[in-house]
């Protein structure tokens, strides 16, 4: 399984590459609002980290407009993912975007029948939202079985990114289903590294060792 991390703190970013658990990046425009920073430049400084996929917005909801927004992103760098809403004119974008090579997430997905249509278009991504799904009293892991289902029945390569995750055994169920990829906010992925069993064996071990006196080299 893929990991993704769900910021656009380029801190963060360098933190995670560093543990070696990075393979790309997601971006909306509240990630880019919430780091204060000039959204071009931020995405251009992402590529600098990471050569997994990057994905960057388009905020315009009609086609043309969509495009055109595409045409500067995805010339930031070889790596960026175009995100796309999972609107019609999300999705006649991304049927041009992906005919020509360049790789699209499309966001926003809540049903089978949206990841199933967007498979038809070709996305290299999609993306369902399984906290917001949560939030409003659905099981968002329901719909990830539903779309791998889906996706095997007739072979769709589009990967499923499990976005909108709120907590590691959102990350858990979702490799337990077989979803491509996870994107997480840097804390669900730091806490990944954590159990409370781990930090008393590591106090006992040393404990014991220093009784020993000895060192090593
Ligand atoms: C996905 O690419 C989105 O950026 C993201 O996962 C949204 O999650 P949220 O519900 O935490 O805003």
């Amino acid at each position: 399984m893929k990991f993704f991390v769900d910021t656009a703190d380029i801190a963060e970013i360098r933190e995670l590459a560093d543990t070696g658990l990075l393979d790309g990046v997601t971006t909306n425009p509240s990630l880019i609002k919430k780091a204060g920073r000039d959204f071009i430049e931020t995405v251009r400084e992402i590529a600098t980290i990471t050569d997994g996929p990057i994905s960057a917005e388009v905020v315009a909801l009609d086609y043309d407009g969509m495009m055109r927004e595409a045409e500067v992103l995805r010339k930031i760098a070889r790596n960026i993912a175009i995100k796309v809403p999972l609107t019609r004119d999300g999705l006649k974008a991304c049927k041009r975007l992906t005919g020509d090579g360049t790789l699209v997430n499309v966001t926003l997905c809540f049903s089978a029948a949206q990841a199933l249509i967007a498979a038809k278009a070709g996305a290299s991504f999609i993306s369902p939202f399984v906290g917001r799904h949560d939030d409003v009293g659905f099981n968002g892991m329901d719909l990830i079985a539903d779309i791998r289902m889906i996706y095997a029945n007739y072979d769709y390569s589009t990967e499923i990114l499990v976005a909108s995750v709120r907590h590691p055994m959102h990350i858990v169920e979702a490799a337990k289903i077989g979803a491509d990829v996870a994107t997480a906010p840097t804390k669900v992925l730091m806490q990944l590294f954590n159990h409370p069993l781990t930090d008393l064996g590591i106090a006992g071990f040393l404990k014991d060792w220093q009784a020993t006196g000895q060192a090593i080299g």
